[in-house]
This record gives C-alpha cells, sequence and structure tokens, in this order.
C-alpha cells in the first residue's frame, strides 16, 4: 500500500483559455475525443525529486527530444474515467480509485514508477475543478478523462527510463459509437491476438492497441465495427471486444462474462455490472464461453443477447457475429432487455439520476 497522502499543484493561468459562447459552440456533437478542454495536469517524475512539479496548467503541445524512449519502446500507460453532472449540479467521478489502482499495476507491468494512487485521483479532481463548466449535460454525454504516463528520457538504450511525465486531459464526449445503441457488428479475428499469458493484456499500456489496430482494419474490411479477440492458445475462447469487455445473456435470464485470467484488461464497468447484476438477482458467471458454444447458443434461442462495455463505449449491444467460420444474428439483431435495463441503471447511478447502493459515485466539491 502507498501512504503518501498530498502533492501542492501550481496554478498557471491559461490566457487563450475560450469563453463561454466559444465552449458551447464546442460542447454541440463534440463526439469521442476531438474537443479538448484549456487545461491539463501534469506530475514529473524523476530519480532525485521523486514526484514533483505537479501544475494545472494550460494545455499545450509536449516538446520531446526526437530520442525520448516513449517513442521508440512505447513505454506508455493510459486509463480512461469520466466526470458527471449530478441533478444538484456538483460534478461527480465514478470509482476513481479504482483506475488509480489499475494505472499503478500497469506501471508495475512496464517497469514504470508507481504514481501513488492519492497523487492520481488528486490530479484528476482538481482538474475537473478547473474544468467544470466543460461537464456536458445531455444524456449520454460526460467529460471524459485521459490520465497517461510516458517515458521521458532521452536515451535509445532498450531500458526503463529514469525520467516521466503524468499527465491528465479532459474531452468533452457524447456516445463512442455513432449508431451503437442499435447494436453493433463484429468479426471474429482468426488472424491476430491482443494478448497472451505474460504479456501486457491485463495492463492498460499504448503498445495493445497499437497491435490491435490491424485486427480493426480487418474487421472494416468485413464491414464489422469491431473486433472479437479470441484467446492465443487455443484460438476457442472469447477474450475481449475491441477495448472493452464482453458480456453474455442467456435465456434462463443469467449472465456470463470471461474470467480474468492475465489477458484481460480487468474493467472497471465489467466489474461494476457484475456487482450491480447480482443486486438485481440476476445469475452472474465468471467462466470462459467458446467463439463456437456462442454461435450454437445463439442459433438454438438459447444465447438471446451480448453486449460491449467500457468507460468510453459504456455499454454496446452486439447485433450480430461474423468470422471465416461464423456467422450469426444475436437475438433479433437489437438491443435486449437486459442489456437496456443494466445500461438505465448504470447511467442513472453515474449521472446521480438513481440511488447509488455502493458507493461508487463520488462528488467534487
Ligand atoms: N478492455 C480494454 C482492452 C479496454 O481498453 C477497456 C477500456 O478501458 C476496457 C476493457 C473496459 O475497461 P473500463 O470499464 O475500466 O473502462
Ligand atoms: C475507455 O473505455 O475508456 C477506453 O480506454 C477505451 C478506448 C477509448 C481506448
Amino acid at each position: 500500500m502507498n501512504t503518501t497522502t498530498a502533492i501542492s499543484f501550481q496554478y498557471i493561468k491559461n490566457p487563450a483559455a475560450l469563453n463561454d459562447a466559444q465552449r458551447s459552440q464546442r460542447l454541440q456533437a463534440p463526439g469521442f475525443g476531438r474537443v479538448f478542454t484549456d487545461y491539463m495536469a501534469t506530475i514529473k517524475y524523476s530519480p532525485d525529486a521523486g514526484w514533483h512539479d505537479a501544475k494545472i496548467e494550460p494545455r499545450t503541445a509536449l516538446s520531446l527530444d526526437p530520442a525520448t524512449l516513449v517513442l521508440h519502446y512505447a513505454q506508455e500507460i493510459f486509463e480512461g474515467m469520466k466526470a458527471y453532472r449530478l441533478p444538484d449540479g456538483r460534478a461527480a467521478l465514478f470509482r476513481p480509485n479504482e483506475n488509480a489502482k489499475r494505472f499503478r499495476n500497469s506501471a508495475r507491468r512496464l517497469a514504470m514508477p508507481e504514481l501513488p494512487e492519492a497523487f492520481f485521483t488528486e490530479a484528476v479532481r482538481r482538474l475537473v475543478k478547473q474544468e467544470d463548466k466543460w461537464i456536458p449535460t445531455e444524456e449520454g454525454s460526460a467529460l471524459y478523462l485521459r490520465p497517461f504516463m510516458i517515458a521521458t528520457e532521452a536515451v535509445l538504450g532498450v531500458k526503463p527510463s529514469t525520467e516521466y511525465l503524468f499527465c491528465v486531459i479532459a474531452n468533452p464526449v457524447g456516445s463512442y459509437f455513432k449508431g451503437g445503441d442499435d447494436g453493433v457488428s463484429v468479426w471474429v479475428s482468426d488472424t491476430y491476438i491482443r494478448a497472451a499469458v505474460g504479456g501486457t493484456g491485463d495492463a492498460k499500456c499504448g503498445g495493445n492497441y497499437a497491435a490491435s489496430l490491424a485486427a480493426h482494419a480487418e474487421a472494416t474490411q468485413h464491414n464489422c465495427d469491431q473486433v472479437v479477440f479470441l484467446d492465443a492458445v487455443e484460438r476457442t475462447w472469447i477474450e475481449e471486444l475491441g477495448a472493452m469487455n464482453i458480456f453474455f445473456v442467456f435465456k434462463d435470464g443469467s449472465i456470463q462474462t470471461p474470467p480474468l485470467t492475465g489477458t484481460i484488461l480487468p474493467g472497471i464497468t465489467r466489474a461494476s455490472l457484475i456487482e450491480l447484476a447480482t443486486r438485481e438477482g440476476i445469475s452472474v458467471r465468471e467462466e470462459p464461453y467458446s467463439i463456437d458454444a456462442w454461435q450454437q447458443d445463439a442459433l438454438s434461442g438459447e444465447g438471446v443477447e451480448a453486449f460491449a462495455c467500457g468507460t468510453a463505449a459504456v455499454i454496446t449491444p452486439i447485433g450480430n457475429v461474423k468470422g471465416r467460420q461464423h456467422e450469426f444474428v444475436i437475438g433479433d439483431g437489437r438491443p435486449g432487455s437486459t442489456t437496456l435495463m443494466l445500461k438505465e441503471k448504470l447511467t442513472q447511478m453515474q449521472n446521480g439520476r438513481r440511488p447509488d447502493p455502493f458507493g461508487w459515485v463520488e462528488p467534487i466539491n
């Protein structure tokens, strides 16, 4: 357990910050990850000074030597979380300590120093407070926060950097998928895998996403929105769906999701849905599920719904599945009732429109 609790932040005003009218204009239909706020939070690390030089400062380009380690060997990790507007006007984060904890786990795997959880959450809270006016209010929208850390030492030897930059940027977001609420189509990749045991599948590092892009391009060539990744050894067991976890809903009302075996990112949405569904009286299994069983169950009517989940995509229904050996529709190809019920319960809780019996929603005062 890391016991470090406080770091002081220097505030630097942004003279180019947008005015209310300019901001309102940018907040119209922001999409995902294209519109950014005026400020960023940064903390530096060096062996002598440790974590130091914490700032809330104008969002600007980073200046990096061309030999900077992250540019060559991808020593980088990130997180994804959202700030929501509560009905009483306050902003709130959802389980921010879980992101802070996962960030430390990712750091350990990438041989980076572990940012104390209190520094991570403090940087995020201060940035959200600074950018309060950027939190959109339309249903389904939020202020997406992207904490990340890069290796900043300029050296070409393959080794862990001695110096790092932790940074948080923010962007107002609507829906991650255009039309995703109607059900996405997914491609079962038999060419590419995402992760193997002992690799970095359970860390949130940029390299995982770079390695997934060719698989995503293959899915697009087959007119699919996303990739279903199977396990690396048997090419049988369903692991993840693009940058999301995956759930299956059965005729008897139960739901199932692949277990965390080291190759799957331990999603905070996944963990929350397991608890939420259990509380709703739904039987939840964390058990392996094969691609052939999925096809068989979909065709026999035993499997009735499937959805992907993550912070960015929230809960996205899966409509149909294609692959070189597979082709089937989930239910009638439209979002099912369990998927919609869980999405409604989770999102309403996150934006304070439904009570939070778990203590997951943390208002920022
Ligand atoms: N799986 C991968 C590979 C992801 O990138 C994400 C997104 O962060 C998730 C699952 C879902 O995780 P979370 O629910 O914590 O956002
Ligand atoms: C998230 O759900 O927050 C993600 O990180 C997914 C993706 C945008 C990388």
